[in-house]
């Protein structure tokens, strides 16, 4: 039998990737980080010296690369990113970490505006959610577009929000426990721009599907929101 398919959009600092990451655990199903496959691209065009704003260039990137997820080296821990690409003698990079930093986070945030990366990306999010559902073991899905063009036929679809506050004081958090020491102010203004960035942009904006159940997590904890999520997919 076929796996759930469960996809959680949101913006940035909404607690998604923790609680995406809770309730893959908690079902056994596999973790679908949308985001860092477009922190990935954004990386490798860095490193191969191609600009956030060329979109033939970085369109010709993400039509040959390849990510793989696996499991993080110790249990809470992010999963394991690592990116290649089809082209002969490319070379295997681990970037757990190195796609978590402030540039990457707005590189990112610049390579998903390009209609033909977010096309050529298509594929790449959808087969790994399928060989996850076939497996039977189910697939959970994070990003901004889940709901509305990447799965629009998925069963069990959220929209995790917070208010801009909540959001920038855990990012915050998350990066300063990462070693890295932008200030409050700067964590904020960042997610703003990003924030405008992900909702205005013609291509897949960051929005609600018709068809998600909103979840506010400014007043909630992860566990709450876990079992929010839980007690949705698999009603006892
Ligand atoms: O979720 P995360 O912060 O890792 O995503 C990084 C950036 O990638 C976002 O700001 C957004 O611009 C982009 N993104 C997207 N569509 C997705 C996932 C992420 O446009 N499905």
């Amino acid at each position: 039998m076929p796996g759930p398919l469960i996809v959680i959009d949101g913006p940035a600092g909404a607690g998604k990737s923790t609680v995406a990451r809770t309730v893959a655990e908690a079902i056994g199903a596999a973790l679908l980080d949308t985001g860092a496959i477009y922190r990935g691209l954004a990386y490798l065009a860095r490193e191969r010296g191609v600009d956030w704003d060329d979109e033939p260039g970085l369109a010709a990137i993400a039509a040959t690369l390849r990510i793989e997820f696996q499991p993080a080296a110790e249990p809470g821990a992010p999963q394991r990113v690592l990116i290649s690409s089809d082209e002969p003698g490319a070379e295997t990079l681990d970037v757990t970490s190195s796609i978590r930093t402030p540039d990457i986070s707005d590189g990112a945030s610049r390579v998903s505006r390009h209609q033909a990366v977010r096309a050529a990306l298509l594929d790449i999010q959808r087969a790994i959610a399928a060989t996850s559902v076939e497996s039977g073991h189910g697939c959970v899905a994070e990003g901004r577009d889940m709901g509305t063009v990447v799965f629009p036929d998925a069963r069990h679809k959220f929209f995790l929000t917070a208010s801009a506050a909540a959001r920038a004081g855990r990012r915050h958090k998350e990066l300063v426990a990462r070693g890295q020491a932008p200030s409050r102010t700067q964590v904020e203004v960042e997610m703003a721009r990003r924030d405008q960035r992900d909702s205005s942009r013609a291509t897949a904006p960051l929005q609600q599907a018709k068809d998600a159940a909103l979840i506010d997590s400014s007043e909630l904890d992860v566990a709450a929101v876990v079992s929010r999520i839980l007690a949705a997919v698999d009603p006892a």
